[in-house]
């Protein structure tokens, strides 16, 4: 599903942010990517969704390559990840539905089916009550739900959420975990990033990876990184 080969990126101004990442991810696998702030993290998801592209090396993400030249295929990929945002990325003055709703407008849907899809999606979510309420004044973790709800209502193969649980007191965050652990199936991968080392210690057929100063270190699981290169 991810196919990385001496990948790294380098930012315009300079910053090194990832270094010669070599890994593989394939469908099924929980990932959970820790590391401390600045380590490389969101940057790492960025590449998955091509909004930045390796500097060198090679990726491939459900089969697409991502560079430059692709940027129309690219386009069409991100149809297949579902991503959550550190910042949620929620537009004010519209409903949670709405919200949900907008994450789908340009997938090849009926509108009517549309609603239909996200009303299910804020169920899954258990934001019923809070579906036709602006998001501005949702709280912190209700805005983190409807979040998901946007990006799993049209059932990605790949589900990249940045830091979910970064607000949350423990019960929250164990429970926002969980729901995004249900949405891993066959052909679904999850990648979660997290500072919260101590809620994923248990988490069985889980793959943690380290992220530190942009390069990648597996701790326990299935996903292969290649520790050997630098
Ligand atoms: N657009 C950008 N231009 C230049 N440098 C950037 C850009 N985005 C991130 N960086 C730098 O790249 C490095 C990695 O940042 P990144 O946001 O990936 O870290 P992170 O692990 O997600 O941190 P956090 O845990 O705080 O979210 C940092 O040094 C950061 O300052
Ligand atoms: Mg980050």
């Amino acid at each position: 599903m991810i196919s990385a080969k001496g990948v790294s990126l380098r930012y315009k101004d300079g910053t090194l942010a990832l270094k010669d990442v070599t890994m593989e991810i394939k469908p099924g696998e929980l990932v959970f990517l820790t590391g401390p702030s600045g380590s490389g993290k969101t940057s790492f998801l960025k590449l998955l969704m091509g909004m930045e592209y390796p500097t060198t090396g090679t990726l491939t993400v459900i089969g697409q390559l991502i560079t430059k030249e692709e940027v129309k295929n690219i386009r069409k990929l991100r149809k297949s990840i579902g991503p959550i945002y550190q910042e949620f990325k929620l537009i004010d003055g519209r409903t949670s539905l709405d919200n949900v709703m907008m994450g789908m407008r340009f997938l090849d849907i009926p509108s009517k089916k549309i609603k239909k899809i996200a009303e299910e999606a804020i169920e899954r979510v258990h934001l019923e009550q809070k579906k036709n309420t602006l998001v501005e004044n949702l709280s912190w973790g209700q805005s983190q739900r409807v979040a998901i709800a946007r990006a799993v209502a049209r059932k990605p193969a790949l589900i990249l959420a940045d830091e979910p649980t970064g607000n949350l007191d423990y019960e929250n965050a164990i429970n926002i975990l969980q729901l995004l652990y249900s949405f891993v199936d066959s052909n679904t991968a999850v990648i979660i990033t997290t500072h919260a080392t101590h809620l994923i210690q248990n988490v069985p057929h889980a793959t943690c990876i380290e992220v530190e100063e942009g390069k990648l270190r597996i701790i326990k699981g299935e996903a292969r990184v290649d520790e050997t290169r630098t």
